[in-house]
């Protein structure tokens, strides 16, 4: 038997969230960005994209008790101390209707950490991911106040370069994250873009 190996980067952020009562060990990888970039300051009400089962909405409800959070997903989401939650597809019109009424059409950070089911077909699955990252900067376009933030998981791969030249001409500043907790092997990465250029609904403030 030779020594015991060190613990993979996933089994420690898997254990960790198993002992920290974190529904996803996703959790760590919105716990390191958060604080590394501020992410809740100045923030009052948080859209929170394909959250279920929870371990993002968890974390924003334990940085701040008293943001406003409304969440989306497809799936079913066990409920989470005051926070809204809408059972929907994010690319439906429907759906985004549901999601200006709850948020008075105003929020001040969107987080998306969606995902398609996989399919096991890498191009397709990377297309349709990328499909899912689009409706996040749109419904962010759509909602955000002057100044606020979107962040949005992106997996690398066709059509990213495109995707964040789009992002470059919609936000004032985009930057390109891998927390630690994201494996770095994973095509996973997450984008930061900040202070939305045009409003198309003529939200201001
Ligand atoms: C990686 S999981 C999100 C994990 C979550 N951030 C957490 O910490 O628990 C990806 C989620 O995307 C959701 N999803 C995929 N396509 C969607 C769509 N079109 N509309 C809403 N949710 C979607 C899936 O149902 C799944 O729950």
């Amino acid at each position: 038997m030779g020594k015991p190996k060190k613990p993979r980067k996933k089994e420690h952020y898997y254990r960790a969230a198993k002992a920290k009562g974190y529904r996803a060990r996703s959790a760590y990888k919105l716990k390191q960005i958060a604080k590394k970039h501020k992410l809740l300051s100045d923030v009052d009400c948080v859209l929170d994209l394909c959250s279920s089962p929870g371990g993002w909405t968890q974390v924003l409800r334990e940085l701040d008790s008293t943001i406003e959070i409304v969440a989306v997903d497809l799936n079913p989401m066990q409920p989470i101390e005051r926070v809204t939650f809408i059972q929907g597809d994010i690319m439906s019109p429907e759906t985004v209707d549901k999601i200006r009424k709850m948020t008075r059409g105003s929020v001040d950070l969107v987080v998306s950490d969606c995902a398609p089911k996989v399919t096991g077909n890498w191009e397709l699955d990377v297309a349709r991911q990328l499909s899912l990252a689009e409706a996040a900067l749109r419904i962010g376009l759509d909602l955000l106040r002057s100044g606020g933030r979107v962040l949005t998981k992106v997996f690398q791969g066709s059509g990213f370069q495109e995707f964040l030249q789009s992002a470059r001409s919609e936000f004032e500043s985009v930057r390109l994250l891998k927390p630690d907790a994201s494996r770095k092997t994973s095509a996973e990465i997450y984008l930061l873009a900040t202070g939305p250029l045009k409003k198309s609904n003529g939200n201001e403030g």
